[in-house]
């Protein structure tokens, strides 16, 4: 594990940074228990929707593990450890309420136990034995995980789902610039380290294999939700500011040229990036019609879907049941209530009629 020299600095000028990171996680602090799980309108709630909660759900759910060799990491940083703890918190707490949007689906915590059990988690890939080569890769992973799950919240019409959605959005987006203030530090420190840990993580950064299946799953997750170039372009932006190198002067009446120079690092690491490759790919199959998901995995991941539609109609069913019941219900209370209405009237009346006798 290399310890970087200018640890000392980075730890003084990443404090102030924490505690106003860590005075705004208590002020939104949330748990399963502020969502109103007992609202959710199954009449709004799509395939897409449920597949992505199921996804992101076991994505989610190994933050434990994740942390674990993070904090080993930067044992010498407790800046850092009092950042992943909260992290950790955090992660966990998504976890668990998507586990219970899908409890209250109607699925049983032992059957997604039972898949939480299908991933070994001492067989955990560790991208980086490099402080800040770890920090590109978490910079990455959030700021991916943000874009997710704003994708999911810009399709989502089920009002339960679409709290849950926001809040999410707003913790990874925290994340997100927290790994982005960190490392925008460690390029001031040391940009030629920090540029050399870019070039190493482009080329092998994937999610995490969190996940039973989860390459198919996630290109699933993807025809769900496709990308436009002009969307991924977007993503990219703020990795292409942290890269960009200065103007040239020659280059001084060619603006295009000169965005291509300015920008010359970051495209060069982007085309490298496996990653980015795999969703183009993803991205260009789904619109053309073909299928992204391998014939091998297409069966698991089909088995998902259909016991999820399977639950999805299970609770359609009952609402449909319960608003038939509550319709009766509520015509012999109109009915009750009309009776009492009718009896106060001719009390008041017998009543009135009395006075004036
Ligand atoms: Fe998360
Ligand atoms: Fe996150």
């Amino acid at each position: 594990m290399r310890k970087h020299q200018f640890n000392g600095e980075f730890a003084r000028r990443v404090e102030p940074e924490f505690k106003t990171f860590m005075d705004k996680a208590e002020k939104i602090r949330w748990s399963p228990k502020h969502i109103a799980f007992d609202k959710i309108d199954y009449s709004k709630l799509t395939m897409a929707d449920l597949f992505a909660v199921f996804v992101t759900l076991h994505i989610e759910n190994y933050s434990d593990v994740y942390t674990k060799l993070l904090l080993k990491h930067y044992e010498d940083l407790p800046v850092m450890h009092g950042f992943l703890k909260n992290w950790e918190r955090e992660e966990e707490n998504h976890a668990r309420t998507l586990e219970q949007y899908l409890i209250a689906v109607g699925m049983p915590l032992d059957e997604l136990r039972a898949n939480y059990a299908k991933v070994d988690k001492d067989d955990f890939p560790f991208p980086s034995e490099n402080q800040t080569g770890l920090n590109v890769f978490v910079f990455f992973q959030e700021l991916l995980t943000r874009e997710m799950y704003t994708k999911m919240l810009k399709s989502c019409r089920e009002p339960v789902l679409v709290d849950i959605l926001k809040r999410v959005v707003r913790d990874e987006e925290r994340h997100y610039r927290f790994y982005k203030y960190t490392l925008g530090l460690r390029f001031e420190l040391d940009k030629k380290d920090t540029l050399a840990q870019f070039r190493k993580i482009v080329r092998i950064f994937g999610m995490p294999q969190t996940m039973f299946r989860q390459k198919a799953m996630t290109d699933k997750l993807m025809e769900y939700f496709p990308y436009a170039v002009d969307e991924i372009m977007g993503i990219a932006k703020p990795i292409m500011k942290l890269l960009e190198a200065g103007p040239s002067k020659l280059l001084e009446r060619f603006q295009n040229l000169q965005n291509v120079w300015i920008n010359r690092r970051a495209f060069s690491y982007l085309l490298q990036s496996p990653y980015f490759w795999g969703h183009v790919g993803i991205t260009l199959k789904t619109r053309a019609g073909l299928k992204a998901v391998s014939k091998k995995d297409a069966e698991y991941v089909q088995s998902v879907i259909d016991r999820l539609y399977g639950l999805l109609q299970k609770r359609l069913g009952e609402v449909a049941v319960h608003d038939r019941l509550a319709a009766v219900g509520a015509g012999a209370g109109d009915g009750l209530v009309a009776h009492g209405a009718k009896a106060v009237r001719e009390g008041l009346h017998d009543g009135a009629r009395r006075v004036h006798a």
